[in-house]
């Protein structure tokens, strides 16, 4: 062998990324029948859906600004779908019957693959039947990670949700009663937190990422055993982390604190029947290594700064109980339209910024979620807030939203409460 030759080749694979050699993570979700313990061990366990054998399935991460392939089989005797929620992904990966892809046939494996653009706390869930099949079970959190990770001793997922089941934890499977859907939807009997880790030390500084999956449950939040700031919302981080007072998820929101642990970690949701605890995190030991430090930013995205908007769309939220009659043809409607139409909401240049005025007329909150963007939320005195991808609205409040809507394609802009959502209130935008 000539030597020089083979020196000179070495050094040529030393200069090319290591990626080009490792080959692209693929990832396998098989929607199931599952039997879960929802309920404290030694309580009865729960016959339900769920991927790969978990409820809720399994954590998945996959690493910003690179390929991910998600192949997902689906093992029910029925048609399904899945979404990346928050996900600024390519339309036809958004997971959305109808509107972007077939449903998933039983027995059939669908491959969904995307560039994730953005590093944060973001979940998947069925997109059919979502009403039923996401209370039954089908979600998981979705990490995708920084590039360079962050110092934290601990990084935990906890998925927020609740079920409504007997006493003994058999589901009740009725996901269309009428009377749920026209007030705040159809809520659990039980909720609770599953935390991806049980231990925690006391002086440890975690990252929580939170993730409202219910269906349509609104949490106050409460936290005790650990103190911190809220680095990140819906999957963005804050460009300053921010005092931690109160947190309340709306379903589908998202978020991110880093706190150091000065004790057991309990999650409380708060109520006017007083605290009720969601999970804990069992400190177990000590951390006697972590000197105390501010808490730092998280890397910041690179969305664009809001531009001006070119224009103003309004969108009235109705129906519902109590609420005043609409011309749409089912329980809710946006501007008088109900369900999904062969029009769009609007038809938006590629590229436009538009503010959009929500405006809720009925008697009960919504959390109105935007597929494929994430757009500012606007202070009434019309300064630009959070970054989001799902803005709670309540009674008779209305919140302007300001959205680049750079992402062409179909897509939905609904209620995440999803008995609302089956209930009439969704639609959708085409940009294009
Ligand atoms: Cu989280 Cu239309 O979905
Ligand atoms: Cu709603």
């Amino acid at each position: 062998m000539d030597r020089r030759q083979f020196i000179a080749s070495t050094a040529a694979i030393g200069l090319m990324p290591y990626h080009a050699f490792a080959a692209a993570p693929r990832h396998h979700l098989r929607a199931e029948v599952v039997t879960s313990q929802v309920l404290p061990e030694g309580d009865g366990v729960t016959r339900m859906l769920g991927f790969n054998g978990s409820m809720p399935g399994p954590e998945l991460r996959v690493q910003r600004g690179e390929k991910a392939t998600i192949e997902v089989e689906n093992g029910l005797s029925e048609g399904t779908a899945v979404h990346w929620h928050g996900i600024r992904l390519e339309n036809s990966m958004d997971g959305v019957p109808a509107l972007t892809q077939r449903i998933i046939e039983p027995g059939a494996t669908k491959t969904y693959s995307f560039v994730p653009p953005d590093a944060g706390t973001f979940w998947y869930h069925s997109h059919y039947i979502s009403h039923e099949q996401v209370a039954r079970g089908m979600m998981g959190p979705l990490i995708v990670e920084d590039d360079t990770p962050i110092d934290v001793d601990q990084d935990i997922t906890a998925i927020l949700a609740d079920w409504r089941m007997e006493r003994d934890g058999t589901l009740i499977e009725e996901y269309t009663d009428r009377h749920s859907i026209a007030h705040a939807g159809l809520l659990g009997t039980f909720a609770r937190a599953f935390f991806s880790s049980e231990n925690v030390r006391v002086g440890d500084r975690i990252r929580l990422r939170l993730i409202n999956a219910a269906t349509n449950r609104i949490f106050p939040l409460a936290i005790t055993g650990a103190s911190g700031r809220i680095a990140a919302l819906d999957g963005m981080a804050l460009p300053e982390p921010r005092v931690l007072d109160q947190m309340m998820l709306a379903p589908a929101q998202r978020v991110d604190l880093i706190m150091d642990v000065t004790a057991s970690v309990k999650l409380d949701m708060m109520s006017r029947q007083g605290p009720y605890e969601l999970g804990r995190i069992e400190a177990t030991d000590r951390n006697e290594i972590r000197r105390p430090s501010l808490i730092a930013p998280l890397p910041p995205h690179d969305l664009p700064a809001p531009a001006a908007p070119s224009r103003h769309l309004t969108m009235r939220m109705m129906g519902g109980a109590m609420g005043g009659r609409h011309g749409g043809d089912n329980i809710w409607a946006f501007n008088d339209v109900s369900d999904m139409q062969a029009e769009p909401f609007a038809a938006i240049q590629r590229g436009e910024t538009a503010k959009i005025t929500l405006v809720n007329e009925t008697s009960f909150p919504h959390g109105i979620h935007l597929h494929g963007h994430h757009f500012y939320e606007l202070s009434d005195d019309g300064s630009v807030g959070d970054l989001r991808d799902t803005t709670l609205v309540f009674p008779n409040q209305s919140r302007d939203i300001l959205c680049t809507f750079d992402n062409p394609g179909k897509w939905m802009l609904h209620c995440h409460m999803l008995s609302h959502a089956v209930g009439g209130m969704r639609t959708w935008v085409d940009v294009g």
